[in-house]
């Protein structure tokens, strides 16, 4: 069975860029989530105000700093690449995938793991909603995302940053087929803490 969107024909939208159906991608998942990725509304600020405590976002994000509304509003002009709001089938916010472009990701994208080979590099970044959290949201819409990504045809590799700890983001990485590299990089969080980070990377 093939992985959605790899080895596919660019014409055959069976699996199309911005949705995915995961119990299409892998044999052995036992969940099966549609999702779907569309651009940011200015009313979704309110639908993500719990994210503003998430413990694992407040470490890299500026969200706490800016506020939701505005947070919302630099997503929809995307500077950095596609953020994309992940939607149920009945458009319910789940949470959020982006894809940041060389030259305008972390500097995971040009630390010690990565090979001349992977360049052009992007960055994959998520979060879910915590009430939508455990059943597949995150990794179907990774795999949307890459399909995004391989479309756009601007990045050959994409990287994943993830703490060693993070048990759940390290099994979305692993179930995207990311390989984990060495060396892990180290890099001070937005609360000036110093943080171990595992390096995965994917080719689109
Ligand atoms: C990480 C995160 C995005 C995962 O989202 P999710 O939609 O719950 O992930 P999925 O349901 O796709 O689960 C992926 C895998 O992680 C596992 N998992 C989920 N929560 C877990 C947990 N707390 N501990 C260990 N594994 C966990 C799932 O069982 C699944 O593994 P499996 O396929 O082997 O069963 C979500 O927990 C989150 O938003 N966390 C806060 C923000 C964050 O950490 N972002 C990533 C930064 S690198």
């Amino acid at each position: 069975m093939r992985r959605c969107g790899q080895a596919s024909n660019r014409n055959d939208r069976s699996c199309t860029k911005l949705s995915c159906h995961v119990a299409e991608c892998f044999d052995t998942l036992w969940f099966v989530t549609d999702v779907r990725l569309r651009e940011w509304r200015p009313e979704d600020a309110s639908a993500i105000t719990v994210m503003l405590t998430d413990p694992e976002v407040a470490k890299w994000s500026h969200m706490a700093q800016i506020g939701t509304e505005r947070w919302v509003a630099q997503e929809r002009e995307g500077r950095r690449g596609p953020s994309m709001a992940v939607c149920g089938p009945d458009d319910e916010l789940l949470g959020k995938v982006a894809l940041r472009l060389p030259g305008r990701a972390s500097p995971a994208t040009t630390c010690r793991a990565i090979w001349p080979d992977d360049h052009p590099v992007g960055e994959l970044s998520y979060w879910v909603l915590p009430h939508a959290r455990g059943r597949g949201v995150a990794t179907a819409a990774a795999i949307a995302m890459l399909d995004l990504a391989r479309d756009m045809d601007e990045v050959r590799s994409v990287v994943l940053d993830i703490e060693p700890d993070n048990l759940a983001s390290i099994r979305v990485a692993e179930r995207l087929g990311a390989t984990r590299r060495e060396p892990s990089r180290v890099e001070h969080d937005r609360h000036g803490v110093l943080r171990t980070l595992a390096v995965f990377i994917v080719s689109v």
